[in-house]
């Protein structure tokens, strides 16, 4: 993907709409992200692609809350690592014992460290065992990553968590980050991953979302996405697909309603793997 597109502004919008609906996506923190320049961009973006959007991003931070939860208790998850975790604010709503490592672009993880230490002294966030990680997934960087994330998880269970990030990666950077997963791992720790799968691409809601980048990223420049089929997460050598959500299955599970029809709806796909 060029470097024209502002990914960081993403992580921004998710964030602000995870604090719309804190009763369903269960985080009452992403609201410290809000800011005018975001607000500015979700008034255009909920006219121009979804109004259903804030609620989809809401029941992919719930499902994943809920899934990480489980594990801690179920698999003895005592590490969450956290794939291009944008603003993401996972550490505050879990049990304090559990350590973080989160990795994105180091400008990101700069600015969220900032921030967290800012919130943490003014007593608006508790204290969390977090290490952020910079690291560009489209350069070399595998192996001194390994061997940082490997000093502090030793060799505790861990989950990893990759949501909002492949639709921004090629196929190359996804099957080496898959690969990079692998290697890291043990029986039973877990992946929870977030894509697109190619029928979404026809929907008009999709369309509206790729002229809406366009136009605020990239200057009216197409630019490349992932798409990304269930076959590939059938198909991870070493890894058994445990469980498979969508916008609509997540909405009866937490019994959220909608009005749209599904053709207005960016119907991401979540999945959950566990190293076998
Ligand atoms: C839409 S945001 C999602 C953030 C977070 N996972 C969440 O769900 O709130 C996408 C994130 O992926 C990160 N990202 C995209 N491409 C990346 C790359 N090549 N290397 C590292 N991080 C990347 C961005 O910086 C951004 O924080």
């Amino acid at each position: 993907m060029g470097e024209t597109i502002k990914i960081h502004e993403t992580a921004f919008l998710t964030a602000t709409f995870r604090s719309i609906d804190e009763n369903l996506s269960g985080d009452c923190y992403a609201k410290l992200w809000h800011n005018e320049q975001t607000d500015l961009w979700i008034k255009d973006y909920l006219k121009s692609v979804s109004t259903e959007e804030p609620y989809c991003h809401c029941l992919r931070n719930r499902y994943f809350l809920d899934q990480i939860k489980k594990s801690i208790n179920q698999n003895n998850i005592e590490v969450l690592i956290n794939f291009g975790a944008g603003f993401s604010m996972y550490p505050f709503l879990l049990n304090e014992k559990l350590i973080h490592i989160e990795i994105d672009k180091p400008e990101i993880v700069k600015h969220k460290k900032q921030k967290i230490e800012e919130w943490q002294n003014k007593s608006l966030l508790p204290k969390r065992e977090i290490h952020f990680i910079g690291v560009d997934f489209n350069e070399d960087y595998q192996t001194k990553l390994i061997s940082k994330i490997t000093a502090i998880k030793k060799n505790k269970r861990c989950f990893i968590l990759i949501e909002g990030v492949l639709f921004f990666l090629g196929k190359k950077e996804t099957i080496s980050l898959f690969n990079l997963f692998n290697s890291l791992q043990n029986k039973g720790d877990l992946i929870g991953s977030v894509s697109f799968q190619n029928a979404v691409s026809k929907t008009i809601a999709f369309k509206k979302m790729l002229a809406f980048l366009a136009k605020k990223l990239t200057k009216d420049q197409a630019f490349d996405y992932q798409l990304i089929a269930n076959e590939f997460y059938q198909n991870i050598e070493n890894y058994k697909l445990t469980d498979q959500q969508d916008f609509f299955s997540l909405s009866k599970k937490y019994k959220h309603q909608t009005t749209l029809s599904k053709d207005e709806i960016l119907n991401e796909t979540m999945y959950l793997l566990e190293k076998i």
